[in-house]
C-alpha cells in the first residue's frame, strides 16, 4: 500500500473536461499524489464542472452534498471544485462552506499548492484565466477505459460572444496550442495503443498558430496529425457554420485517415433567432456550407446542436427550425432548451420570456421530428460496407462487438474474434434510428 493521497474527481460537462481532468491528474500525480476511482478510499474529491445550463449546474449540487458526506465520516478529506462553475461563481462557492477548493480551468497548475494551503477554515481558490496557458506540456494521464480513443485540447478559450452562452466567460479568450505538442501527444497516445484522437475546441475552424515560417492554420494542423499514421484515426469537434472552410473539407477527403463527420451547431433554424443570438452565419449560409460539405464528401456524417425557445421565439422561428431540420436530416442532435446564464448578453438584454410549457413543448417536437429523421438517415447506410474501428463488446450482447464508422455512426455486429483497436469490414443490415446493425464481411 503505497501512503500517497489518493485524488477522486469525477468529469462533468463536455469532451474538454474529460481532457481537463486528465491534465489535472498528470499535475497531481507529478505532485506525488495518486488516483483513485474509489471515492470512499479518497483524500481529495474533486468534481470538474460544467455551467452550460442551469441543470447541468443543480446536479452538480447534488453531488456536492453527497461529497460532503464522505467529509462526516472521514476526517481530512477535502472537497473542490474545478472548471466552469468555478469559474462562474468564484467565491460565492466558498460562502457555501461545501467546498475546500475552487480552481477555474486556467488555475490547474497551481492545484499541488492550493492543496498544500488548505486547512480546515481556510479554504483556498484560484479561478484567475490566462491568456496563454494552454498545458501544451502536459501529458495527460488518460482516464478513458478501453485505450482506444483519446481527446487532445488543440485550444482553449473562445472569441465568440454568443448571447445566450456562458463559455466564453468561464473559459477565457481564445488561444492555440502549439502544434508540435499536439503531434507528439498524437504520436505518443498511438505508440501507447490508441487508434483514435479527437481533436478539441469551442471553435476548430479558429485555430491559428503563429510562426515565422508559416502560419499554421486549422487544415494544416489536421494534415500534420493525419500524417502521424494512417492507422490512426483523426476526430474533431466543434465546427462553426461562420468559419469551416473549404480548404477544411479538401483536407478531409485528402486523407482516408480524417473521419468523415462534421458535427455543425446550428443553434436554430430562424435567422431572427441567429443574429439574436449573435451567431455570425444565416439559415442560407448554413444550408450552403451543408451542400458544399455533401458535394466535397458525399458521405460526410452530419450531428447537430440546438436551442428550443431561446428569448422571444415565436411559433414561426420555431417552425423554421423544424423546416431546417426536415431539410438537413442530421444523424443526431444534442437538442435543449434555453436556460439563461447569469452575466450573458441575452440574460443583461433580453427577457427569457418563452414559457417553460412553450420550452418543453418546441423541444419535444424536435426530438420527435429528429428521431425520424435520425431513422431516415441510418436506413440510408443500409446494404453500405463500413470500415469499423472497434471500440469492444456490445452493451447488449457479449457476443457482439461494437465500434464506429468514420461517419461515427455505431455499429454493431456478431463477433467474438476480434476486440477493441481493431479494425473491421462490416456491411450494414438493418438498423435502429442510432445504430446500425451489421454483420462482418
Ligand atoms: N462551441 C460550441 C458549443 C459549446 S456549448 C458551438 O459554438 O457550437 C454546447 C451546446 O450547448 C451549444 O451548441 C448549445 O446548443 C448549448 N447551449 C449553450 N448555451 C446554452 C443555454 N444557455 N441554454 C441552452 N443550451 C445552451
Ligand atoms: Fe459558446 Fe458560441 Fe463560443 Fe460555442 S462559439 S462556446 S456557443 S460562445
Ligand atoms: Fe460546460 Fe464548460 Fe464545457 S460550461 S460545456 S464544461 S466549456
Amino acid at each position: 500500500m503505497s501512503n500517497k493521497p489518493k485524488v477522486y474527481i469525477e468529469t462533468y460537462g463536455c469532451q474538454m473536461n474529460v481532457n481537463d481532468t486528465e491534465v489535472v491528474f498528470s499535475i497531481l500525480i507529478s505532485a506525488g499524489y495518486e488516483r483513485t476511482e474509489d471515492i470512499s478510499d479518497a483524500d481529495v474529491i474533486f468534481a470538474n464542472t460544467c455551467s452550460v445550463r442551469d441543470n447541468a449546474e443543480q446536479r452538480i449540487w447534488g453531488r456536492v452534498e453527497q461529497f460532503n458526506l464522505q467529509k462526516k465520516n472521514r476526517d481530512g478529506v477535502i472537497v473542490g471544485i474545478l472548471g466552469c462553475m468555478a469559474e462562474r461563481l468564484k467565491d460565492k462557492l466558498l460562502e457555501t462552506k461545501k467546498v475546500d477548493i475552487v480552481a477555474g480551468p486556467d488555475s490547474y497548475r497551481s492545484l499541488p499548492r492550493l492543496l498544500e494551503a488548505v486547512r480546515p477554515g481556510s479554504p483556498q481558490i484560484d479561478v484567475l484565466l490566462s491568456r496563454e496557458e494552454t498545458y501544451g506540456d502536459i501529458t495527460p494521464v488518460r482516464i478513458d477505459k478501453n485505450g482506444v480513443s483519446a481527446f487532445i485540447s488543440i485550444m482553449r478559450g473562445c472569441n465568440n460572444v454568443c448571447s445566450y452562452c456562458v463559455v466564453p466567460y468561464t473559459r477565457g479568450v481564445e488561444r492555440s496550442r502549439n502544434p508540435h505538442t499536439i503531434v507528439r501527444e498524437a504520436e505518443d497516445v498511438f505508440a501507447k495503443g490508441y487508434k483514435e484522437v479527437t481533436l478539441l475546441g469551442q471553435n476548430v475552424d479558429s485555430y491559428l498558430w503563429k510562426c515565422d515560417s508559416g502560419d499554421i492554420n486549422f487544415a494544416a494542423l489536421l494534415d500534420m496529425v493525419a500524417n502521424v499514421s494512417p492507422e490512426l484515426r483523426i476526430r474533431f469537434s466543434t465546427s462553426n457554420p461562420q468559419d469551416i472552410s473549404d480548404e477544411v473539407l479538401y483536407t478531409m477527403a485528402a486523407h482516408d485517415n480524417i473521419c468523415k463527420h462534421i458535427h455543425l451547431p446550428v443553434q436554430s433554424g430562424s435567422d431572427r433567432m441567429l443574429e439574436k443570438m449573435r451567431r455570425r452565419y444565416s439559415r442560407e449560409w448554413y444550408l450552403q456550407r451543408v451542400a458544399r460539405i455533401r458535394e466535397i464528401l458525399p458521405d460526410c456524417g452530419l450531428t447537430t446542436d440546438v436551442i428550443a425557445g431561446f428569448c422571444s421565439e415565436t411559433e414561426e422561428d420555431h417552425k423554421l427550425t423544424l423546416s431546417l431540420f426536415d431539410e438537413v436530416c442530421f444523424d443526431t442532435a444534442f437538442m435543449f432548451y434555453y436556460s439563461e446564464r447569469p452575466g450573458t448578453i441575452a440574460a443583461r438584454n433580453y427577457p427569457d420570456d418563452v414559457d417553460i410549457e412553450t420550452k418543453t413543448r418546441r423541444l419535444n417536437e424536435i426530438i420527435e421530428l429528429q428521431n425520424k429523421k435520425s431513422l431516415e438517415s441510418y436506413r440510408k447506410d443500409i446494404g453500405k460496407k463500413f470500415k469499423v474501428l472497434v471500440e469492444g463488446p456490445s452493451k447488449k450482447n457479449p457476443e457482439e462487438l461494437c465500434g464506429r464508422a468514420s461517419n461515427n455512426k455505431m455499429c454493431v455486429f456478431p463477433d467474438t474474434f476480434h476486440k477493441a483497436g481493431d479494425y473491421v469490414e462490416v456491411e450494414v443490415l438493418s438498423c435502429t434510428s442510432a445504430t446500425l446493425i451489421c454483420r462482418l464481411v
